[in-house]
């Protein structure tokens, strides 16, 4: 097990990569704010399988927190990361200071309009122009072939799409499922500032879209109706405050009335135990389409 180099430097970086450019192996970006867990480690594996160099970026970026927003208390671990990357065979660990990654205010910020201001921008405006600029940043210092996002943040996944789209860049992006505990909870690294009761509460947020998928594979088509039940169930559970559960198509993020051929994703945002949790899941009107992905 060979540990990654470290690299804290953007030119550093890019001395570090031109060879294996130059030479024509293909680089997979994982981009994170570390703290990694099984999640990211499904989305290194996939770029390990994918690419001859891989990189995983690690950087808390500032601007896509809001002023009341976590970034203080964003739980960091560089030395866990490092351990978990050397035993997933990443050869870089790019982990750039504020200072190199913001030298100076920044005067350009990437707008995915409407896509960032919808759902979750809503509830936190500026949070994917953060997002959106960060990534074109680390995409034009690392230059990937491919770089690798988790489907849990499926708004997110969305707006990179997108803007890779509209800028022309020269990048696949490729999303990967949702990693999930044994009991159902999505991996996400706020997961650690649960407490033990609020942990298990937080099962509420999968078996919820459980029930979406079972009422549209039993014929429900009416997205108000599935909105409904998932909010309800989720109500039931005393420690979750009120979610946001919304019926999207899964391409577009456009809004649905009655549930077709397009996928659907469900969309959901709970507060619980301090935490903002986030869970999506893709679903298909089609008979036996849903069926179909679970065992593919
Ligand atoms: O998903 C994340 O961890 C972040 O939003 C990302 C994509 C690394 C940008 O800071």
């Amino acid at each position: 097990m060979t540990r990654p180099t470290l690299i804290r430097r953007i030119s550093d970086l890019r001395a570090a990569l031109s060879a294996p450019r130059r030479e024509g192996q293909s680089i997979g970006l994982v981009p994170t704010m570390g703290y990694l867990h099984r999640g990211h480690m499904a989305l290194v594996d996939r770029a390990r399988g994918e690419n001859g160099i891989v990189v995983v970026s690690i950087f808390v970026n500032p601007t896509q927190f809001g002023p009341n927003e976590d970034l203080d208390i964003y739980p960091r671990d560089l030395d866990g990361d490092l351990k978990l990357c050397a035993a997933h065979g990443v050869d870089i660990v790019f982990a750039p200071e504020v200072d190199d990654m913001y030298p100076e205010p920044m005067a350009t910020t990437i707008d995915v309009a409407p896509l960032s201001t919808i759902l979750i921008g809503a509830q936190r405006p500026g949070h994917f122009q953060g997002v959106a600029t960060v990534v074109a940043k680390l995409f034009n210092i690392v230059q990937p072939t491919r770089a690798y996002f988790g489907e849990k943040d499926f708004q997110q996944l969305t707006v990179v799409r997108r803007m890779v789209r509209d800028l022309s860049f020269d990048i696949a992006i490729v999303g990967v499922p949702t990693v999930r505990e044994a009991d159902g909870l999505a991996a996400s690294s706020r997961n650690a500032r649960l407490s033990p009761a609020d942990r298990h509460a937080a099962t509420v947020v999968s078996r919820a879209l459980d029930l979406a998928e079972a009422l549209v594979a039993g014929g429900e088509r009416d997205s108000d109706k599935v909105a409904d039940a998932v909010r309800q169930m989720i109500a039931g559970e005393k420690r979750a405050g009120t979610p946001t559960v919304d019926l999207r198509e899964a391409g577009t993020l456009s809004e649905v009335g009655m549930i077709g051929e397009t996928p659907v994703v469900v969309l959901v945002t709970v507060p619980l135990g301090g935490v903002l949790l986030l869970d999506q899941r893709e679903i298909h009107g089609a008979a036996g389409a849903n069926q179909a992905r679970r065992t593919a």
